[in-house]
């Protein structure tokens, strides 16, 4: 069974404690197929103030996190274990993180994840480190931790053995282009809205075709970028 080592690099690693020790994430780890390290930033600044960050040269608002505890940090973090794995930088410039960027690092034995904050990071962190530079989304988040979040929930719930039914996974949103079908659970009827006849009918193969009709209507009506994709893929 794969196992994936997850380093968080970020200013304030303790807001990851609450969520790597709940749900998903938490069953990943007792099963032994994820586990989290998490690592303070500031520890790395060799100011006697541990001060991380400093004024953008040629002027202009905010600070710009420091060349040296980056670096560093992310050096001696590497060094913790002989696994090389990916290292990601969480930025706004990114590559936009979508299900098939989840379902690659799926496969990965070894995630490290930089987290920034302020105006970012000096330019020559990128230069140096051999980073992969994603973002979650066209929006400016204040800090890399709820991005990197997003990035480890969405991988987690990937690794094989995570969660009890492997289809679940399959039927997902995105797993297929497509957006998912609409799902019902119990009663049968609630405040006059009925389940579909077709859902209780113990049909599976008509189950089969309701949910994937159900799913391109979606599409087309909510995602007419995804619907492009895939009619042009299919002609
Ligand atoms: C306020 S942002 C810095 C934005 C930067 N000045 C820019 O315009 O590109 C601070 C940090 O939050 C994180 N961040 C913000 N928005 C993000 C996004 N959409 N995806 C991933 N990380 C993001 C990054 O780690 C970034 O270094």
């Amino acid at each position: 069974m794969s196992r994936i080592r997850f380093d968080l690099l970020s200013l304030f690693p303790e807001v990851f404690r609450p969520f790597v020790n709940a749900s998903i994430l938490r069953i990943a780890a007792e099963k032994q197929v994820a586990e989290y390290h998490l690592h303070d930033i500031r520890q790395y600044s060799r100011d006697k103030h541990k001060k991380v960050d400093d004024k953008p040269y040629g002027g202009g608002p905010g600070m710009v996190l420091r060349c040296e505890p980056v670096v560093s940090a992310y050096e001696d973090v590497q060094n913790m274990d002989e696994r090389t794995g990916t290292a990601i930088l969480l930025t706004p410039q990114g590559k936009t993180f979508q299900q098939e960027t989840a379902k690659r690092l799926a496969r990965e034995e070894r995630i490290t994840l930089l987290c920034g904050h302020y105006e970012g990071f000096d330019e020559r962190i990128r230069d140096m480190l051999p980073l992969e530079e994603i973002s979650i989304g066209d929006y400016v988040l204040s800090g890399g931790e709820a991005a990197a979040m997003v990035l480890i929930d969405a991988v987690v719930r990937l690794i094989p053995g995570v969660l009890g039914h492997e289809e679940s996974t399959n039927n997902d949103s995105f797993s297929d282009g497509l957006l998912e079908y609409p799902q019902y659970t119990r009663p049968p009827e609630f405040r006059g809205l009925k389940v579909p006849d077709v859902l209780l009918s113990g049909n599976h193969k008509e189950i089969e075709l309701w949910r994937r009709a159900q799913s391109e209507k979606r599409t087309y009506e909510r995602r007419s970028d995804l619907w492009k994709d895939i009619t042009q893929n299919r002609s």
